[in-house]
């Protein structure tokens, strides 16, 4: 057998699509460029990646949630550097007008038709503005937020306090952020509208390299943990021209998807850059007071970055692959996402082996039992099996119940293996036991 990655990010769009994972957003006006919807399946891979995430985050005892708006006080955006620094040197082609980021280019080329006719690159701020209240104009300017970490900030005294938190403490948040890129693309890789999950760790200064290292550990522990192959993750520190405006020292997590080695998180140590801005912007004292040592100071904060439709791409594009065999001059290929159950959309496909009602009213009562229990699950009775074990592989449901006709008699399922593709006959009553042990032992 041949086991072949995914090459392809059309492969996996079209995929993506056919089984409602994502749709391009608002399809039958011809779609909106860079915009896309979760269908089903996709949104419960979503709500799978940002539960396994804000678990990680805030079962921890040092660790709270918070759940700040969009819109917030235009003065946010100034102190944060948003308003004069968030910014990308942007260029158009004169011959076809194509508009590109000049630090993507390379020798100042028009990727689209090759011209070296170009104009001088511009900054261009990437935050979009709307006007709050019925009068649009430049007094009522505010913007959708470019990233969930200034919510955070903003609200570091409230959190503190309200909370009795003692520093080294941390404050996450799941939030959807917006960018006006310049050049979007990928799929759900780089679009306008995204969503991040970012912590950000309150540490005493002095101590911030420390807390750089062990966030660093921590979340290389949780791409172990959703079932992602380290293989394909590196970690690039920023050098000096890197950096961002704010950062200390920082780096990137990246993965290597179909498009080359790319960004999926960043962990950045920033300083007390944003305290001290909103404290000398706002008027209002951000300090902590650390009784254990009598002292005052603005905590530094490290902080991980990262967006949720990035991972969901990569634990997709982590999960695909595509088992080619030849048997007796016939090839097949079996298309399987190998997502750990933890992700799975579907944990559990319930399937009569026919129509007829006897066999379905035993799946609905397995179905239900199963779905009281918790698990993902879908019953499925159009087409042949053997296809329906396929639609499963391809949406990557760890297990298949097959109800045939001597369930009847030995009250008694099959259980079929997405990866091994084994078959157990398991009784029906030792069922939720059988894949409950499954589920843990799962090896992804
Ligand atoms: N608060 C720091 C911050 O926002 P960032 O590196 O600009 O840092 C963090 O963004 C993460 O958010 C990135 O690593 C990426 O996963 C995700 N992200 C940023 N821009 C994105 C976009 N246009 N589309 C999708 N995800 C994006």
């Amino acid at each position: 057998m041949e086991i072949k990655r995914l090459d392809s990010m059309q492969t996996l769009v079209s995929l993506c699509k056919r089984r409602g994972f994502v749709f391009q957003s608002s399809e039958i006006y011809g779609g909106l460029n860079s915009c896309w919807d979760y269908g089903p399946l996709g949104v419960e891979l979503k709500r799978n990646i940002k539960n396994a995430w804000w678990r990680t985050m805030t079962r921890r005892r040092d660790v709270v949630g918070l759940d700040a708006s969009i819109l917030m006080h235009p003065n946010v955006w100034k102190a944060s550097g948003h308003v004069d620094n968030f910014s990308d040197p942007m260029v158009d082609c004169k011959d076809c007008k194509a508009r590109h980021r000049a630090d993507h280019l390379e020798e100042m080329v028009c990727p689209k038709c090759g011209s070296k006719n170009l104009t001088e690159p511009r900054s261009f701020n990437l935050m979009f503005q709307t006007h709050m209240g019925p009068v649009a104009d430049e007094g009522s300017v505010v913007y959708l937020r470019p990233e969930t970490a200034q919510g955070i900030f903003v609200n570091f005294e409230n959190v503190q306090s309200t909370q009795r938190m003692k520093v080294p403490f941390g404050i996450a948040q799941i939030g959807k952020s917006f960018r006006n890129e310049i050049t979007p693309g990928n799929f759900i890789f780089r679009t306008r509208e995204f969503e991040q999950m970012e912590m950000q760790y309150f540490v005493e200064p002095g101590q911030d390299s420390k807390f750089y290292e062990e966030w660093r550990e921590t979340r290389l522990q949780f791409y172990k943990d959703i079932g992602l192959n380290t293989d394909n993750i590196r970690f690039h520190p920023h050098g000096e021209g890197e950096l961002a405006h704010y950062a200390k020292e920082a780096g990137d997590f990246e993965y290597n998807l179909p498009i080359g080695w790319q960004e999926l998180e960043g962990i950045h140590n920033r300083g007390d850059f944003d305290l001290t801005q909103h404290q000398n912007l706002s008027g209002k004292s951000l300090e902590y007071f650390d009784q254990a040592q009598n002292k005052k100071y603005i905590p530094y904060v490290i902080e991980t970055a990262i967006g949720c439709d990035r991972l969901a791409l990569t634990v997709l594009c982590d999960a695909y692959r595509e088992e080619h065999t030849e048997k007796e001059g016939k090839k097949d290929v079996r298309v399987v996402f190998g997502f750990s159950p933890l992700l799975a959309p579907v944990q559990v496909a319930v399937l009569p082996l026919s129509k007829k009602p006897d066999l379905q009213e035993v799946c609905y009562k397995i179905d239900d039992d199963l779905r009281d229990k918790a698990l993902r699950v879908q019953y499925d009775e159009s087409q042949s099996i053997g296809k329906r074990y396929r639609r499963q592989d391809e949406i990557g449901t760890p297990f298949c119940v097959t109800v045939d006709f001597e369930t009847l008699e030995d009250k008694a399922v099959t259980v079929r293996h997405r990866d091994s593709m084994k078959q157990e006959r398991v009784a029906i009553d030792q069922l939720n036991n059988y894949l409950k042990e499954n589920l843990r032992n799962f090896q992804s």
